[in-house]
């Protein structure tokens, strides 16, 4: 139907007879003559009509935006001072002499130039919200790192090997969605979190190294970067460790940056302990563009009057911190006052604050309303160890260390967002070093930090038994300017360490044996040592795109309550599918 697409055309086709398609993205009429931007996926080429021929020049006057269209015709070069050097097809212009309208449209929701429209109308017209270029951009790229993905993978021994949708609940941790058996009365499939124990018996078949882009499903709190569906590069590899695997891995998204942003990544990524990150950004995945840090001052406040502070500094699970904001003194009270509320997010009681009008003049040259519970020897020991400066504002945590690093850690984040202190460039990160457990107080028991079959960093069952908390794993997760990119594990390969990893979870054999005793039978049969990693493809893409939602990098992505607008999922379904399925709704449910 086309010799070109619209985009590509320029000035080496002067002169030339070409047929377009594409869709009418404005139609403008200037004395007697008709332009009309025709659009396709390489983008948008000017059209001229001239009036000279009646029949086409009245076709012409019908066409609407998002009207269809071919159009056959002759480059020319664009008269002087009407060259658009913003357009790559700028230079030249259509002059049509055949016109085709090959399907009209209605007036479409929205125009693809508006900004303001709202999501749920994007979502309903999704179709029509893909036609923006900025969409098509953003899908292309994917396309293109998932294209790369697979060819780097390849080269490296990688085999791409699928793993069953309909399955048993898998170990991530969240909600399943589960899907009713037929044939098997009152009972369920659910849909995979991850392939992660597929993955692992692919390796004890000895495939060695496994990729897959695969997707997953949970059913949590959708947030910007959660959706209940969503699509992991997932990985997995036999006969290697720690560095191995992380090797590979930077290699892979050094490529991809080469390849699809011309950006150099450094040759190695930094680590980093939890321990650290935790201590000094008050989350797993910090954002090291950002210089702020979360500073330990439990030690100076221990004694001071002021039970605010003098109460978790004396408590082994309490931690008060101090995060300086260079040049924050400027913050107003509003600010202030709205950082307080969002640490109360969080848990925190409160947001204690210094402003520093001058360092040099001690307390005289000081603002905050705290002061007069604090003694010298306090508020010196806190400039000296903040490296404070005039000009500076220091905020205080003071709270069970978890509610400390969580409010502190999000706080640093913003406030270097709003005070426009975030360095630009790519920063990659790998967290090493996790705990092995953590304790649920609530439920007085342990949880796994990843998943019940990441390895502890020891061999040692009796060690493991004797002190769960202090245990480290195997794990390792990337983050790309805070955001968690991806996380692996080595994993456990012998029977008896995966039994008392389960054991410790509070999984009694009984349990163990019905949910993963395929697993625990498999690992008896000659179970190589093996580890990999999954990453969140909607994510990279997210960060790739500079987007700021997973939604925007996926083609038909669902709501925050997770439903699809689109095309209405979920549904009712009629009597008779619930009765094939031996379901009866205690309340029928209707259509809309
Ligand atoms: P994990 O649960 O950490 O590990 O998931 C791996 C990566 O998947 C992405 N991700 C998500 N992206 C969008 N929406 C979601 N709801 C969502 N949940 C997770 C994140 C995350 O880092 N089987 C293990 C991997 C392994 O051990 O090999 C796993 O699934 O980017
Ligand atoms: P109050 O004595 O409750 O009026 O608090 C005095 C100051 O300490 C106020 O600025 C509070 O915002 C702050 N504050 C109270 N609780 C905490 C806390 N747990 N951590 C940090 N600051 C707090």
């Amino acid at each position: 139907m086309r010799t070109h697409y619209c985009g590509e055309l320029n000035s080496a086709h002067i002169d030339q007879e070409v047929s377009v398609t594409g869709w009418v993205n404005r139609r403008r009429d200037h004395g007697g003559v008709i332009f009309v931007d025709l659009r396709d996926r390489e983008g948008v080429l000017q059209v001229v009509f001239d009036p000279d021929d009646e029949a086409m020049f009245g076709t012409a006057e019908r066409v609407r935006n998002e009207y269809v269209l071919k159009v056959t015709g002759k480059v020319r070069q664009r008269p002087d001072g009407t060259v658009n050097k913003e357009m790559p097809t700028g230079e030249i212009e259509l002059l049509a002499l055949k016109l085709e309208i090959l399907n009209t449209a209605e007036t479409p929701p929205f125009q693809l130039d508006e900004t303001e429209v709202h999501d749920d109308i994007r979502l309903k017209y999704r179709y029509i919200d893909l036609r923006r270029p900025e969409m098509q951009a953003r899908m292309r790229m994917r396309a293109k790192v998932t294209h790369l993905m697979r060819a780097y993978l390849e080269q490296h021994g990688f085999l791409d090997i699928e793993t069953p949708m309909l399955t048993r609940a898998t170990p991530e941790g969240a909600r399943d969605y589960l899907v009713p058996s037929r044939t098997h009365q009152g009972q369920f499939f659910a849909l995979p979190q991850s392939p992660q124990l597929f993955k692992q018996l692919l390796m004890m078949s000895g495939f060695d190294r496994y990729y897959q882009i695969v997707r997953c499903f949970r059913d949590e709190d959708l947030r910007a970067d959660r959706q209940p569906e969503f699509t992991q590069l997932d990985i997995e590899t036999s006969f290697m460790n720690e560095d191995g695997i992380m090797d590979i891995m930077e290699g892979l998204m050094r490529g991809l940056f080469k390849d699809v942003m011309n950006v150099d990544i450094d040759a190695k990524f930094r680590r980093m302990t939890y321990a650290e990150a935790i201590t000094r950004y008050g989350s797993d995945k910090p954002d090291l563009r950002i210089d702020l840090e979360l500073i330990t001052i439990s030690d100076l406040l221990a004694n001071v009057e002021f039970k605010v502070f003098s109460g978790p500094a004396n408590d082994p699970k309490g931690r008060v911190a101090a995060l300086r904001v260079p040049g924050g003194n400027s913050l107003s009270r509003k600010d202030i006052d709205g950082y307080t509320q969002f640490v109360g997010r969080y848990g925190a009681k409160g947001l204690a604050y210094i402003k520093c009008n001058d360092v040099a003049a001690g307390r005289d040259g000081l603002q905050s309303p705290i002061l007069k519970f604090l003694p010298d020897e306090a508020i010196t020991g806190i400039l000296q160890r903040t490296g404070a400066e005039s000009g500076d504002l220091i905020f205080f945590g003071a709270d069970a260390e978890k509610i400390v690093n969580e409010s502190l850690g999000a706080l640093r984040v913003l406030v270097a967002h709003d005070i426009k202190q975030v360095a630009t460039g790519w920063s990659f990160l790998w967290v090493v070093d996790f705990p092995m457990f953590e304790h649920d107080e609530k439920e007085n028991r342990w949880t796994a930090l990843h998943h019940p079959f990441t390895a502890p960093n020891t061999d040692d069952l009796a060690a493991l038994e004797a002190d769960p908390g202090a245990m480290l794993s195997r794990a390792y997760d990337m983050v790309l300017n805070g955001v968690e990119l991806g996380g692996g594990s080595i994993r456990i390969h012998r029977t008896e360490m995966q039994q008392k990893v389960l054991s410790l979870l509070g999984i009694d054999d009984q349990e163990a044996e019905d949910k993963f005793g395929f697993l625990l039978n498999a690992l008896k049969y000659g179970c190589p040592p093996h580890g990999g990693i999954a990453f969140g493809l909607d994510r990279l893409i997210m960060l790739m795109t500079g987007s700021s939602s997973i939604r925007d990098v996926m083609a038909f992505p669902k709501t925050q309550t997770a439903a699809c607008l689109l095309t209405k999922a979920p549904s009712a379904v009629a009597d008779r599918q619930l009765k094939e399925l031996h379901i009866r709704l205690r309340k029928p449910v209707t259509e809309g």
